[in-house]
């Protein structure tokens, strides 16, 4: 009752502004969503995206994914330059572990919704939890599509993560082709405003033989471009017996609008992540342990070892052991 009586000075005002509006629409565009904002509870409200924001924490805070830094800023920026997309977004990460992707998946829901993970407007799926049981796969398909659906009609800004999609069951993550593509209608909302993000270490060999053979020619790591990954990728992800990607829909009907791939890490990345590390921890000034780390870590005597098998994930512990 309160909250009814609080509203009706911001119920009368919209409705003056709308009137003056039909006289003077372009001024006060910036007015109305304010207003609108006070009176609603719709996701457009919250949305709110810091591009620059992310493009520099991309570039400041995630080491050695040249990659990934360029794919997402232009993907981001160009998919939300327009007022009405033709299509949703479909970013898929690949690589190894512990090489920046669940990273990255979280500094978009920052910038895009700044709230990290906790906006109700973003969802988030890891299959050993929600898609435990491949014999439940025809329930599974009914309730996702069942509960995408619901969230686009109430959210059409949802951002979905798909995370570890090579442990997902075969066959459930075509339920989503209709809503990927442009032609599905979903009522009261405009599908095509979503953002969708796949996230799994499907591919990195793939991705890993690409930098090692750079690495072996003496080339820098930079020079590696997408186009020498994306169609390997694409054969790679689309043959990977038990993933939730084998002989996908959304692979061969080419819903997906870009592939990240994550490249492995080396000594000197990590040895970053460490350094980041123990600056958290109010140590910066251990730069001996930050070495010690990364060798330990990533020993580049062996050919084979000299990428990280666990990207960063180590750090942490291993910070605990050394310092
Ligand atoms: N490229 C990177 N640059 C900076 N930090 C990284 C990078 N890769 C991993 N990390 C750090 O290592 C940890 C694990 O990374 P995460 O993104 O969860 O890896 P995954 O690729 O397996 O999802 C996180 O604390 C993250 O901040
Ligand atoms: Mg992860």
């Amino acid at each position: 009752m309160e909250v009814a009586v609080q509203r009706i000075p911001s119920v009368l005002n919209f409705i003056v502004l709308v009137l003056w509006c039909n006289v003077n629409a372009l001024v006060c565009g910036f007015e109305m969503k304010t207003i609108y904002c006070k009176i609603s509870d719709s996701c457009e409200c919250d949305f709110k995206p810091n591009i620059q924001g992310l493009e520099w924490d991309l570039y400041k805070n995630l080491y050695g994914q040249h990659l990934a830094q360029d794919i997402v800023s232009e993907g981001i920026s160009n998919f939300l330059s327009k007022e009405s997309p033709d299509r949703p977004l479909v970013l898929s990460f690949h690589g190894a572990s512990g090489t920046g992707k669940s990273l990255v998946s979280s500094m978009l829901a920052k910038y895009l919704y700044g709230t990290a993970m906790g906006s109700p407007y973003i969802h988030q799926f890891v299959p050993t939890l929600h898609f435990p049981l491949p014999e439940r796969l025809y329930q599974y398909r009914l309730n996702l599509k069942h509960w995408i659906e619901g969230n686009l009609t109430t959210c059409a800004r949802s951002i979905f993560i798909f995370d570890e999609m090579e442990r997902m069951p075969s066959g459930l993550i075509d339920v989503l082709e209709p809503y990927l593509g442009p032609l599905h209608v979903v009522y009261q909302t405009n599908y095509r405003k979503a953002i969708y993000v796949f996230i799994s270490s499907t591919g990195q060999e793939v991705i890993n033989s690409v930098a090692m053979e750079m690495r072996k020619a003496g080339r820098d790591r930079e020079e590696i471009q997408l186009q020498d990954l994306v169609e390997p990728l694409n054969e790679a992800v689309f043959n990977a017996n038990n993933t939730g990607f084998y002989k996908s829909r959304i692979i061969s009907q080419k819903l997906i609008s870009s592939y990240v791939p994550f490249l492995p890490l080396c000594q000197h990345h990590v040895k970053r992540c460490a350094q980041r590390e123990l600056c958290q921890r109010g140590e910066c000034h251990c730069v001996d342990v930050a070495e010690e780390v990364s060798r330990a870590i990533c020993p580049t005597s062996n050919e084979q070892h000299r990428f990280s098998s666990t990207g960063c994930k180590q750090v942490p512990a291993k910070v605990n052991v050394y310092l």
